[in-house]
C-alpha cells in the first residue's frame, strides 16, 4: 500500500517534472511550482486529508480515467465523477457562474462590495477555500470567505454568538445545531437521494431573501424570530450580535411573500 503510494508520488512528480522541462512555454512561476519541496508539501497536505482515508489518490485527479493521460492542472471535471452535487451548484451561482459560461475564473477586482486589497487576483475554483489538496472545510468555512470578503456584515460576524459557537465546537459536525459558520447561511447542507451534500450555489439562498429562513434560520430558530432576524436590516448588517427588535406580523408578512411569488411565477 505504502509502495504502491510512493511509486504514483514519484511517477506524477516525474511525469510533472518531464512535462515543465519540455515545455517551450513554461513560465518560472509554475516551474517554481513543482519544485521537490512544494511536491513534498503536497503529499503532506493529501496525507492529512479525508481523501487519503477513503484511497482517493493522486491519479483520481491528475489522470484522465479514460485515456490516461496526465492532467497536469486539473479543473472542476476532475471532481464531477465524485462530486456531482457539488459541482453543479458551485456552477449556478455568483462564484462559479463565470467558470459555466467559460469566461475567466471570478476575481475580487471584478466586485462591487468591498474586497480584501491582497485577493484582488485571487482566483474562484474548487482549489479557493478548501484546498485541493487538504479538503480542509473547516478553513473552507469562515476563514477563506474572509480572506476577499471585506463588508461590515462579513467582518462582523467574528463578533457574533454564531462565531462563537463555533470557535468553541472547531469542527463541522453534521447534523450540528450549534455552529453557525459563513457557510451554514451561503452554502446550506441540503438532502439530494438521500444523501446530504453542501449546497454551492452561493446566490440560492439570498434569492428570494427569506429562501434563508425556511433552509437555514428555522432548522434552530422559531419562524417569528427567524423573519424578524432576517429583515432587520441593521441586524444583518451587524451580523445578528443581538436579539431582533423587529416585531413583523410574520404570518401577514408570509402571506403577502407567497402572494407575490405566485404572481411571479404566473408571470414566468
Ligand atoms: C482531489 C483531487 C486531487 C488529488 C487527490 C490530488 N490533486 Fe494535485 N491538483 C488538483 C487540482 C484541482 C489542482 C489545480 C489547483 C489549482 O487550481 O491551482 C492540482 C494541482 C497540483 C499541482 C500544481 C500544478 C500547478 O501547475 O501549479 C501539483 C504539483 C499536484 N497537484 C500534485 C499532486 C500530487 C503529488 C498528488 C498526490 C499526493 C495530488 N496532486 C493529489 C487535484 C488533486
Ligand atoms: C474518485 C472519487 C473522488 C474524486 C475524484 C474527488 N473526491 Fe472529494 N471525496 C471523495 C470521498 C470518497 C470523500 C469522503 C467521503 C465523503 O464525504 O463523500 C471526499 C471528500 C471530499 C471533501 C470533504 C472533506 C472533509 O474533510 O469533509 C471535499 C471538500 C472534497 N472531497 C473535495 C473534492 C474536490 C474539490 C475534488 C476535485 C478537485 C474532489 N474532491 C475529487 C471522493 C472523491
Ligand atoms: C466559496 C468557498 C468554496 C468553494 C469555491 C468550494 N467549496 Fe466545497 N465546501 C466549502 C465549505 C465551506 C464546505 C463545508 C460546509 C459545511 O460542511 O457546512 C465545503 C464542502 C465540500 C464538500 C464536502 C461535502 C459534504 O457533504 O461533506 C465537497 C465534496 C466539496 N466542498 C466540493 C467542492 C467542489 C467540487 C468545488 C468546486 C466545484 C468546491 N467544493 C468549491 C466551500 C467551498
Ligand atoms: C477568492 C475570493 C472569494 C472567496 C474566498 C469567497 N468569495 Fe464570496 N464572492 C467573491 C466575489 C468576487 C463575489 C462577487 C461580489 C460582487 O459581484 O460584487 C462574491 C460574492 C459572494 C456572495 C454574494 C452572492 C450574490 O449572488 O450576490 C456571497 C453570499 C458570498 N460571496 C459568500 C461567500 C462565502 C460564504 C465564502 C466562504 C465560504 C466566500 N464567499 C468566499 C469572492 C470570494
Ligand atoms: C446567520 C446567517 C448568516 C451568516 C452566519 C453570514 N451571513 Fe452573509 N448574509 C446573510 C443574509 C441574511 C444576507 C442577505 C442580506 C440581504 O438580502 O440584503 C447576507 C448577505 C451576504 C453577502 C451579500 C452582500 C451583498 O450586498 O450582496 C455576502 C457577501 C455575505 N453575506 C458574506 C458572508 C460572509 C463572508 C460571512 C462569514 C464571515 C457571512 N456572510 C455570514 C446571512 C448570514
Ligand atoms: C445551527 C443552528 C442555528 C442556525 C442555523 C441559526 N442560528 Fe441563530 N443562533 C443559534 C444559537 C445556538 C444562538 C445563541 C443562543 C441563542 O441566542 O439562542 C443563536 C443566536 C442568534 C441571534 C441572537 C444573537 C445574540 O447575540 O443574542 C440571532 C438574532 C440569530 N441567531 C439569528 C439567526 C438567523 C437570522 C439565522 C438564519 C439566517 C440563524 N440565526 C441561524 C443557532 C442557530
Amino acid at each position: 500500500m505504502k509502495s504502491a503510494l510512493w511509486l504514483t508520488v514519484t511517477c506524477l512528480s516525474i511525469l510533472l517534472l518531464a512535462f515543465y522541462v519540455i515545455s517551450p512555454f513554461t513560465p518560472n512561476a509554475i516551474a517554481d511550482s513543482v519544485s521537490q519541496e512544494q511536491l513534498a508539501e503536497i503529499e503532506q497536505l493529501w496525507q492529512g486529508s479525508t481523501h487519503a482515508l477513503a484511497d482517493i489518490n493522486c491519479s483520481s485527479c491528475h489522470q484522465n480515467q479514460e485515456s490516461k493521460a496526465l492532467i497536469v492542472k486539473p479543473t472542476q471535471e476532475s471532481c464531477v465523477s465524485c462530486h456531482e452535487a457539488e459541482v453543479e451548484t458551485f456552477l449556478l451561482g455568483k462564484h462559479g457562474i463565470r467558470l459555466n459560461e467559460k469566461l475567466s475564473p471570478l476575481t475580487p477586482a471584478m466586485a462591487n462590495i468591498p474586497m480584501k486589497e491582497s485577493a484582488l487576483d485571487k482566483q474562484m475554483n474548487c482549489n479557493t477555500c478548501h484546498d485541493v489538496h487538504s479538503v480542509n472545510t473547516v478553513v473552507a468555512a469562515v476563514d477563506s470567505c474572509l480572506s476577499c470578503h471585506n463588508d461590515p456584515h462579513s467582518l462582523n460576524y467574528e463578533k457574533s454568538q454564531h462565531s462563537k459557537l463555533f470557535l468553541a465546537e472547531g469542527k463541522l459536525p453534521r447534523p450540528s445545531v450549534e455552529s453557525v459558520t459563513c457557510a451554514t447561511c451561503h452554502l446550506p447542507r441540503e438532502e439530494r437521494n438521500e444523501k446530504v451534500f453542501v449546497n454551492h450555489n452561493n446566490t440560492y439562498t439570498l434569492l428570494p431573501r427569506d429562501r434563508m429562513v425556511k433552509e437555514v434560520c428555522m432548522n434552530c430558530h422559531g419562524m417569528e424570530y427567524s423573519y424578524n432576524s432576517i429583515f432587520d436590516d441593521e441586524l444583518v448588517e451587524t451580523n445578528f450580535d443581538r436579539l431582533p427588535k423587529l416585531h413583523l406580523e410574520t404570518i401577514k408578512l408570509v402571506r403577502q411573500f407567497e402572494k407575490r411569488r405566485e404572481k411571479q411565477e404566473a408571470q414566468d
